[in-house]
């Protein structure tokens, strides 16, 4: 069984064919597919769609780029609340993203980041990081905000070894996507070579960023076999076994074989 750990089929893109997207990824034998909202509306929208679809779990959070509509006393509360549905496992998407010049102010990105990290804590729930050219911001932020007992994943990770190494010490997870399979991937071919199979996600980030050689294409969780694929080349393993050991690491960050699939 394969699992897509981030996936956001609350998209737009993916309102006119849901049903058929959710039937394809079936079909490739994907058993776990985690939707992470960006903002409020997306967020519910992520639960509702974990309602409909057992096979679809849901995350909730504020995103860098939507950061800046993020109200403590309004948000906090609702997170909470969301929180305490079966279906929402994770806190996410959250984290920085430096590499737009018209972004969110800095200083308001890492103020919302802090704020959901220690809120996972107490919820008990991982983080789903998103950290694009903010790495040395990102890391220290999880440090010193990320609660003992609680874990998560560098989602379409793009850290260096060392970041890694930093990053497996705190019993974190790195997520990779379709990028990997990209020709220019960098630094992604080495930190999936160095990094233990036990700490390796696959996930698509749909409909962002289709892996090779569907790229340019709207992206969907079926097309997540070209990463596992790629993921067990630059691992040199078998791709079932690449399959059957990210579907564990999947379930033991997130949990999904116990929460409950009504
Ligand atoms: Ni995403």
């Amino acid at each position: 069984m394969l699992t897509d750990t981030h996936c956001h089929l609350d998209d737009e893109q993916f309102q006119d064919d849901l049903n058929a997207v959710i039937d394809r990824a079936k079909a490739v034998d994907i058993g776990f597919i985690l939707d992470p909202g960006v903002n409020a509306e997306t967020s519910r929208r992520a639960i509702e769609i974990s309602e409909t679809y057992e096979i679809v779990y849901a995350a909730v959070g504020y995103h860098p780029s939507d950061c800046v509509d993020f109200d403590a006393a309004r948000h906090i509360p609702m997170i909470r609340q969301w929180a305490e549905h079966p279906k929402v496992l994770a806190i996410g998407e959250i984290g920085l993203d430096y590499y737009y010049d018209d972004g969110a102010p800095r200083d308001v990105q890492k103020r919302v980041f802090e704020t959901q990290v220690g809120l996972a804590g107490e919820l008990g729930l991982p983080i789903i990081v998103h950290d694009r050219d903010a790495h040395g911001d990102a890391l220290a932020i999880v440090k010193a905000n990320l609660n003992q007992e609680a874990s998560g994943v560098f989602h379409c990770y793009g850290g260096s070894v060392e970041m890694t190494r930093e990053l497996l010490d705190m019993g974190l997870y790195l997520g990779f996507d379709g990028p990997l399979t990209f020709k220019n991937a960098r630094k992604a071919p080495d930190v999936v070579a160095y990094a233990p199979a036990d700490r390796l996600l696959i996930e698509t980030d749909s409909p962002y960023m289709a892996p090779v050689p569907l790229r340019g294409r709207r992206n969907e969780s079926s097309y997540i076999v070209h990463i596992a694929a790629k993921m067990a080349e630059y691992k040199n393993i078998s791709v079932d076994d690449m399959i059957r050991i990210t579907t564990e690491n999947a379930n033991r960050l997130f949990r999904f074989d116990t929460a409950c699939a009504s």
